[in-house]
C-alpha cells in the first residue's frame, strides 16, 4: 500500500489522521480540500501532495485518483451527492478501497436515540456505497472531541450502537483510519459504530 487520497483533508478528524499516517505509516498522502493555502504547513512536504478542489468537480476528483490505491472521505454536507460522485468517479478508474466517515444514528441503532432529518445526508451517503461494489469501510463515530487519547471500541451494523452517550476522541477514529488504510482486508464491506467505552 503506497498512496491514499484523503478528501475533505481540512476537516478535524482528517488533519489529525495526516499527522498520524506520516508519523505511522511510510504512505504518500494526497490532500485533497478547498481553499489548499489552508495546510500550507504541508508544502514541501516530500511525502504530501496538496490539490486544492471540490469533490463535486468530478473531473479535479478524477485526476487526483490516479494512482491511488485508498481513498478516505472526510466530509460534510450533502453527503450523498458526494457518496454518489466518489463511488462513481472510483468505479470509472477501477479504484476499490474507500473508507467513509458518517455518524452514529443512520440505521436508528442507537439505543433511546430516534433517526432524525440531519441524519438524512448520511444515511443516504452509506445507501450509495453500501449498493456499490467498492472494498468500503464506513464509520459511525459517536460524538466528537478532540481529547489527545485514543480508545475506541466498535459495533457492525445490525447491533445496537454501544454507549451512544460517551463522546470518542477525533483521534481515535482517525486511528482506526489509519489501521484501515494500512491492513489488507481489515473490515471489508462492513459498516463499523465507533464508541467511547463505557
Ligand atoms: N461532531 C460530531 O460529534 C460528529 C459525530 C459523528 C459524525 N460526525 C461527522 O463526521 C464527519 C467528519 O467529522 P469532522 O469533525 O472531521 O468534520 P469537519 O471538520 O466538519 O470536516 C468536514 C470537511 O468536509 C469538507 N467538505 C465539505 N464539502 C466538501 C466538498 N464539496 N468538497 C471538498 N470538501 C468538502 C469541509 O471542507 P471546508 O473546510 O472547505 O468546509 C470540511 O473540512 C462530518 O460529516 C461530521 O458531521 C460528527
Amino acid at each position: 500500500m503506497r498512496n491514499i487520497l484523503i478528501l475533505g483533508a481540512h476537516g478535524q478528524i482528517a488533519r489529525v489522521a495526516t499527522d498520524l499516517f506520516l508519523e505511522q505509516t511510510d504512505l504518500e498522502l494526497t490532500l485533497f480540500l478547498r481553499r489548499a493555502e489552508r495546510l500550507h504547513r504541508y508544502r514541501g512536504h516530500d511525502r504530501v501532495l496538496l490539490v486544492e478542489g471540490d469533490v463535486l468537480d468530478r473531473e479535479a476528483l478524477l485526476s487526483a485518483m490516479v494512482g491511488q490505491e485508498v481513498v478516505y472521505a472526510n466530509l460534510a454536507g450533502d453527503l450523498g451527492t458526494q457518496a454518489r460522485t466518489i463511488v462513481e468517479t472510483m468505479n470509472q478508474i477501477g479504484l476499490k478501497r474507500l473508507v467513509f466517515v458518517s455518524s452514529m444514528g443512520i440505521y436508528d441503532e442507537v439505543p433511546g436515540q430516534r433517526f432524525h432529518a440531519a441524519l438524512r445526508p448520511y444515511r443516504e451517503a452509506a445507501d450509495v456505497i453500501e449498493a456499490s461494489d467498492l472494498d468500503y469501510t464506513i464509520l459511525r463515530p459517536a460524538w466528537l472531541n478532540n481529547r489527545e487519547e485514543i480508545d475506541y471500541g466498535t459495533t457492525p451494523k445490525g447491533e445496537p450502537f454501544a454507549n451512544p452517550d460517551g463522546v470518542v476522541s477525533r483521534k481515535s477514529v482517525a486511528d482506526l483510519v489509519v489501521r484501515l488504510a494500512t491492513t489488507p482486508g481489515l473490515h471489508l464491506r462492513e459498516s463499523l459504530g465507533v464508541h467511547k467505552p463505557g
